[in-house]
């Protein structure tokens, strides 16, 4: 069979009066009227209630919460465990169109009839705005599901070119022995979805432990999976403490993979949490994180200057600067800066509304929690006392929700800690560079940061961007030309970085289907 054609979803643009913006209105409304939800754990189909009770507060509103859900116990994990071993062999063998077509059905459902749910619930629990809650849950997850049924096909189309006369070889794409464990994140509704389905969709059991700042729209993702037709067992959601979640997932013989997106820090950990156990697995398990960034524009003096703050402005600010791509640090030649670049950046800034997403008005959203807003603060702290000027913002409001005001901070120091450390919020911090240190600044961008994810260079002369490329060789794994750093789409950028930021298998194309397969050649004789 043949994978029907498949493109982007469409983006709506919320328009005041349309039908979409009336359709998510009504979905924002109702659920507000119906929060706060109870989440179970799901083992082998059925909702485990274990007692254990979490909230998901709501990060614009911190005294209510979205969800209070049952963290799993061990008892539960080891029955997801054993559930997803168990269910193991059957979705296996199914035909791969029929794991294909529940995946496509899912990407219907996620498109249609529970796209405003979704991203209801995504505004309300992690704090996007419309727009940003579009990109996401509506149609990146879309797009996850629908090409990557389409990158499956092609993976198994994939064949050793070369038979003898009288016999054919072949390749079989076998899943994983054992079971794969997702790690999701808070900040794309998205990436949850894609860190099981990569790898349901070749024929893996997968166990899920969501983060907790975003349980309730997994949980809407885990419904989608289940009305779409995925059997009882292949995804058992548990959600939980993350160190006893993962600490107790990683001790069992039969893990085969880990697909976690998350912090540098905890993927180092369950990264040794597996060498520690390495003597205990069946086969060595494959490791796929998509971790930090320290992410930079760097605009040379030929670059269109409207353009590069426009972009800048995006980059930094939109969803608070909590997208792993987000930019953080901005290079800046002299020149363009004295000229028009300052001034434009901050009267952008300043225009960019602060509030609960929730209200159509709202650009900035909350951070997504307590510990969000103190880290970010005190970054704010530890660049004034470092001699950094703030130029826009640099305080927040954590009353009612953890806001941040946007803030840019102008350092003359290349090696500050706020151009050096991962922050995850809307900070900005600004390097002036003599037009004459172009090269230096290429080495600067370079050695700074340990990360490697996303970068951007913005100029008008085709040697700059050149020349930048080749010394940025392996400072991004996604790259830009005069184009904010942010919003890779699913069949067209995929996306990752290597260095600290990850195992670089790139979500978002076939590479990444490779690591959750394990090839049999087959070679028969006629
Ligand atoms: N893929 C997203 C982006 O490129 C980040 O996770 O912005």
């Amino acid at each position: 069979f043949k994978v029907p054609d498949i493109a982007n979803e469409p983006m709506r643009a919320y328009g005041p009066g349309s039908p979409e913006r009336k359709g998510l209105q009504e979905a924002i409304a109702q659920m507000e009227k119906e929060l706060p939800f109870e989440v179970p754990c799901i083992v082998n189909g059925k909702p485990v209630k274990t007692g254990k009770l979490a909230k998901q507060p709501i990060p614009s509103d911190h005294a209510k919460h979205l969800c209070t859900y049952h963290e799993a116990d061990q008892a539960t994990v080891a029955a997801a465990i054993d559930g997803a071993l168990a269910a193991k062999a059957e979705w296996e063998a199914m035909p791969w169109s029929d794991r294909a077509a529940i995946f496509l059905k899912a990407a219907d459902l996620v498109s249609g009839k529970y796209r405003y749910k979704l991203m209801a619930a995504t505004i309300f629990g992690q704090g996007k705005n419309a727009w940003q809650a579009e990109i996401d849950a509506a149609a990146e997850l879309t797009d996850f599901l629908r090409f990557g049924v389409r990158y499956v096909e092609e993976l198994y189309s994939i064949q050793p070119p070369k038979n003898t006369a009288g016999s054919w070889n072949r390749l079989e794409y076998r899943a994983l022995e054992g079971f794969v464990f997702a790690v999701s994140p808070f900040n794309f509704t998205a990436i949850g979805g894609n860190l099981v389905a990569t790898p349901a969709l070749v024929g893996n059991t997968v166990v899920w432990k969501p983060s907790p700042a975003a349980t309730y729209s997994n949980y809407i993702v885990y419904k989608i999976f289940e009305e779409a037709g995925v059997p009882p067992g292949v995804i058992q959601f548990v959600p939980g403490s993350p160190v006893e979640v993962c600490a107790q997932v990683l001790a069992h013989p039969n893990f085969a993979a880990l697909h976690f997106t998350g912090s540098t820090f905890v993927f180092k950990k369950l990264w040794k949490d597996v060498a520690a156990n390495i003597d205990t697995y069946r086969s060595y398990p494959r490791l796929v994180g998509e971790t930090g960034g320290k992410n930079f524009h760097l605009v040379h003096r030929s670059a269109e200057v409207k353009n590069a703050v426009m972009q800048s402005v995006r980059g930094a600010f939109e969803y608070q600067g909590q997208k792993c791509s987000a930019l953080s640090r901005l290079y800046i030649s002299e020149s363009l800066w004295n000229n028009g670049f300052k001034e434009q950046l901050l009267n952008e800034v300043a225009k960019l509304k602060v509030g609960p997403t929730q209200e159509w008005t709202s650009f900035i959203g909350p951070v997504i929690g307590r510990p969000a807003y103190d880290k970010i603060t005190s970054y704010i702290q530890k660049a004034k006392e470092a001699g950094g000027e703030v130029l826009i913002g640099g305080s927040g409001d954590d009353s009612k929700g953890y806001f941040v005001q946007p803030t840019v901070i102008l350092t003359k120091d290349p090696k500050s800690v706020t151009i050096v450390e991962e922050i995850f919020g809307p900070v900005l911090t600004v390097f002036v560079y003599d037009d004459d240190d172009w090269e230096k600044t290429l080495e600067l961008i370079d050695t700074t940061s340990p990360y490697s994810l996303t970068g951007s260079i913005f100029a008008t002369e085709r040697k700059a961007l050149l020349q930048a490329t080749n010394k940025l060789r392996n400072a991004a794994g996604n790259v830009y030309y005069n184009e904010k750093c942010t919003g890779a789409v699913v069949g067209q950028q995929p996306f990752g970085g290597a260095r600290a930021s990850g195992t670089n298998d790139k979500a978002g194309s076939m590479a990444i289907f490779y690591r959750f397969v394990s090839a049999r050649s087959i070679k028969e004789n006629f």
